[in-house]
Parts: structure tokens; C-alpha cells; sequence
């Protein structure tokens, strides 16, 4: 049987496979899909100690090659999150990574300690690159010392290991990687969203109410691949690399280029069942191949040292 199973910081992974946060909900909708306990994890919506009714509409614009939004982290806040939306996952067999966010590094700090306490949730994941907020978001994950601050307070009190989100929109994704690696970061999720901006072709006025809006799908896969290779080799702690990702494919580019994981974001959209073919398709290769899926991760850096000692 061929065996797909990662093992990363707080993570026992059946595949390396999840949905990536903001676009698979709570899994509610698309538990009425497929069984959730085939998934390798899942990164769940953006958690603030408050409810947040996000922005103003329209929040979702599409483009010529990939999607926009300015969702603003919409979500029913820490209290209802711990009494029905982790409950309801712990009827799956699937471990949970919770995406931790707020305004102030106290708010973190607090859903961190409480979230990271739920019997189901394995990992953090902190989001600070969300670019459609005013406040916290992507100001920490612009920041080396900031980022390292904040990495720092949530590790003191979370139960579990914690994953930082870098954000693409930084001159120097290495050194951010770097900055949270040392703070005490376990791993790391890459990337988030790229600020942009769509604009109605008559009036000349932004299509999203806010304006500007993260860029997610095929568009950002070379700038996802590009990162991840270059911070892969740059530190020590594991990677879960995700941008555009649509297929079993895509999936093994990012593995090639040195993530561990692969998560998939926008691609749930348009295909409720993405996560599932990626999956099956990885299972294929791995068979057909006969090789670990340990085997694949960093191929490419390899590749290219085999290539440049010639
Ligand atoms: C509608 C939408 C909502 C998102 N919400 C979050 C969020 O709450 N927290 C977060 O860390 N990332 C969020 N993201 C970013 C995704 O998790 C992912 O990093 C990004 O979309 C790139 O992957 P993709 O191209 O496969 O979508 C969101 C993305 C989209 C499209």
C-alpha cells in the first residue's frame, strides 16, 4: 500500500494535503462532499477573540488568472469557534491547525491560549499576513522585529507547536522566515495572498468595496514556488507551502521546491472536490514512482547543487 504519511512538529499527517485557511470554512459545507478524515489537516478560517462581520461587499472580485478578495477575517470569534465549529471537527478523525488572528499582540496572545488548549487542534498557525485589515495582520508580518516579537508571546503560552504565515508582499522573505525561525517558530505556512487591485472596466473605480485585495490561485504559483525554494534551504524548520495550488501536480512542484505540505486555497472554490483528486493524484505518482514521499521534498534544490558542483 502506498504509504503517504508526513510527520512535521505537533502534525501526524496521513497525506500531506489540507485546505488551506479562509477557503474550506469550518468544513462544514464541504463535509457534505467527501469524509474529512481523509485529509491530511486542515487549516481552519481565521480565529480574533471577537466576531468580526469582515468588510464591506463587493469582497470577491475575479481577474484574468486568479481570484481577489478583501474578506476582512470574517469569523464568529474565539467563544463560538471552542463551543461548536472545533466540536464539530473532532467528530473527524483530522487533526486541526488553528489560524490565530487579531489587532493587538494581547489578542493573539489570548486565542492562542485558549484555541491551542481544544483537544482536536494539533498546531497555530499565526496569521500575520492577512493584507485586508486595517489593524494587525500584515503590519507584523511586514517587521522582522515585530514578527519576532509576536512569535515569541504566542509560543509562551500555547499547548501547541506554532506555525508563522509569511506573507509575499516583503522585499526579504528570507530574512522574515529567519526572524521567526529564531523567535521560536515551529514551521512555516507560505504564502498568503499578494496585494492587488482590479479595477471596473467602465468607471475606472476598484471593483472590491476596500479597494485593494489579496491575490490567491494560478497567478501567484511561481512567486509561492520561488519563496518557498529560497526559504527552504534557508532555515531549519519544515515548510507547508501552498499558492495556487490545483493539482496533484502543482501539489509535487511545491514539494520539489522543498515544502513538507501543501495546502490548497482558492482552488476549493471552483472545485469542491480539490482536495480529494490532489490526494488521489500524489497517491499515483508515489505508487507508480515507488518512492517514500519523503523522497520528493527538495528534489529540486538538489537538483540544482548536483547542477551547479558540475
Ligand atoms: C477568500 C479567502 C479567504 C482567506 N482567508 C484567510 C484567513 O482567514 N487566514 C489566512 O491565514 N489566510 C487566508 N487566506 C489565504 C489562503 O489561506 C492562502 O494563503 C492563499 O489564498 C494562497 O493560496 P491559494 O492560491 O491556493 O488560494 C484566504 C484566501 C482567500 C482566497
Amino acid at each position: 500500500m502506498t504509504n503517504m504519511h508526513v510527520s512535521l512538529p505537533g502534525l501526524e499527517l496521513k497525506n500531506p494535503i489540507m485546505p488551506a485557511s479562509g477557503c474550506f470554512g469550518f468544513g462544514r459545507e464541504y463535509a457534505q462532499f467527501y469524509d474529512l478524515s481523509k485529509l491530511g489537516a486542515i487549516m481552519v478560517k481565521a480565529v480574533t477573540p471577537e466576531m468580526r462581520r469582515g468588510n464591506a461587499t463587493p469582497r470577491v472580485a475575479e481577474t484574468e488568472s486568479g481570484m481577489l478578495n478583501a474578506i476582512g477575517l470574517q469569523n464568529p470569534g474565539l467563544e463560538a469557534v471552542m463551543e461548536h465549529e472545533l466540536p464539530f471537527l473532532a467528530d473527524y478523525d483530522v487533526p486541526i491547525i488553528a489560524n490565530v488572528a487579531g489587532k493587538t499582540p494581547e489578542d493573539y496572545v489570548e486565542v492562542a491560549a485558549k484555541i491551542s488548549q481544544a483537544p482536536n487542534v494539533h498546531a497555530l498557525e499565526l496569521n500575520v499576513s492577512c493584507p485586508n485589515v486595517k489593524e494587525g495582520g500584515i503590519q507584523f508580518g511586514s517587521d522582522q522585529e515585530q514578527l519576532a516579537m509576536l512569535t515569541r508571546a504566542v509560543k509562551e503560552v500555547s499547548e501547541v507547536p506554532v506555525y508563522v504565515k509569511l506573507s509575499p508582499n516583503v522585499t526579504d522573505i528570507v530574512g522574515m522566515a529567519q526572524a521567526a525561525e529564531h523567535a521560536g517558530a515551529d514551521g512555516l505556512t507560505m504564502i498568503n495572498t499578494l496585494i492587488g487591485m482590479q479595477l471596473d472596466r467602465r468607471t475606472g473605480k476598484p471593483l472590491l468595496a476596500n479597494g485593494r485585495g489579496g491575490l490567491s490561485g494560478p497567478a501567484i504559483k511561481p512567486v509561492a514556488i520561488r519563496m518557498v525554494y529560497d526559504v527552504s534551504q534557508a532555515v531549519s524548520i519544515p515548510v507547508i507551502g501552498m499558492g495556487g495550488v490545483s493539482t496533484a501536480e502543482d501539489a509535487l512542484d511545491f514539494m520539489y521546491a522543498g515544502a513538507s505540505a501543501v495546502a490548497v486555497g482558492t482552488a476549493n472554490f471552483t472545485n469542491p472536490m480539490a482536495c480529494m483528486d490532489i490526494i488521489h493524484g500524489l497517491e499515483t505518482f508515489i505508487h507508480t514512482e515507488n518512492i517514500d514521499i519523503g523522497d520528493i521534498v527538495g528534489r529540486s534544490y538538489r537538483a540544482c547543487e548536483t547542477l551547479s558542483s558540475r
